[in-house]
């Protein structure tokens, strides 16, 4: 495998002889590592030309335990939304499924909101059969209560200090969709929030969801307008982009429709 500093920019513009969109627009070199079967010929171009139906999903998702409370995470959804605008700005037909947050809907994008995982899977399963790529941005709960009650949880009543709550597994969306498997008429790209030995498990995940790239980062991207990521794709492909404002890395992760003919 080689290593060398260059944007994917150039590297597509080695592979298909000009620039996505054939703009030039000013990009922080990042870190790629080009293994050989990437470095080979270029493949006939396709995909650029061709208007996508993209997939995104965004936010967290909110599993309730009773009419008033529930369950839920820090993400703040902008990494998807982001990601939902810069694939319209691309020309592709935009589709996102959002989680509960306080977002307005980038222009062009068709906005289907969301509670909770199986509301999200549902509404992901509808539109997967029309889509061409998926961005999984969604911080999907991975528990849900056991029972969502109809009335408030009553932990108290009798004096209790102590009490449990009963959760169930929420369905793998993405596992679900994918079936496990890469689809090569397809684009995936599943996200990785890790807290520790990052590279081997967003890996892991990579392979066990079926996905093709996989967007790694920390929870010091939850809330912030910036995110430093590493993209790691299923042909051991990666790429750093560090402290870098969230519409550019999505962006970056748009032209990776390109790289995927
Ligand atoms: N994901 C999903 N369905 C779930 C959980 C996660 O589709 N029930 C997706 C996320 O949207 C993301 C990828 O899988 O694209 C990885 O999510 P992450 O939460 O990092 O992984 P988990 O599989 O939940 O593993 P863990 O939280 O145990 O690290």
């Amino acid at each position: 495998m080689g290593a060398l500093r260059a944007p994917p920019r150039q590297l597509r513009r080695g592979r298909k002889g000009r620039a996505p969109g054939g703009t030039a627009v000013a990009t922080p070199p990042i870190a790629v590592r080009v293994p050989r079967a990437v470095s080979a010929p270029a493949r006939a171009p396709t995909r650029k030309t061709r208007r996508l139906h993209v997939l995104v999903s965004a936010g967290p998702t909110r599993e309730h335990v009773d009419p008033v409370r529930y369950l839920t995470n820090e993400s703040s959804g902008r990494m998807g939304f982001e990601i939902a605008a810069a694939a319209a700005q691309a020309g592709h037909k935009v589709t996102l499924v959002a989680g509960p947050v306080a977002l307005a809907t980038p222009k062009g994008v068709v906005r289907i909101d969301v509670v909770s995982a199986r509301d999200m899977l549902a509404a992901l399963k509808g539109a997967w059969r029309s889509a061409d790529a998926l961005y999984m941005a969604a911080a999907v709960a991975d528990w849900r209560p056991a029972k969502r009650l109809a009335g408030k949880w009553r932990a108290k009543d009798g004096g209790a200090t102590t009490t449990a709550l009963d959760l169930v597994r929420n369905p793998d969306i993405l596992a679900t969709l994918t079936g496990g498997r890469r689809d090569p008429r397809r684009t995936v790209v599943a996200f990785a929030l890790e807290t520790g030995d990052g590279v081997r498990r967003a890996r892991a995940k990579l392979v066990r969801k079926g996905a093709d790239w996989i967007v790694l980062n920390s929870p010091a991207a939850l809330k912030a307008e910036r995110t430093s990521v590493r993209i790691l794709s299923a042909a051991d492909l990666e790429f750093a982009l560090t402290d870098q404002p969230k519409r550019a890395v999505a962006r970056r992760l748009v032209e990776l429709l390109d790289l995927q003919d």
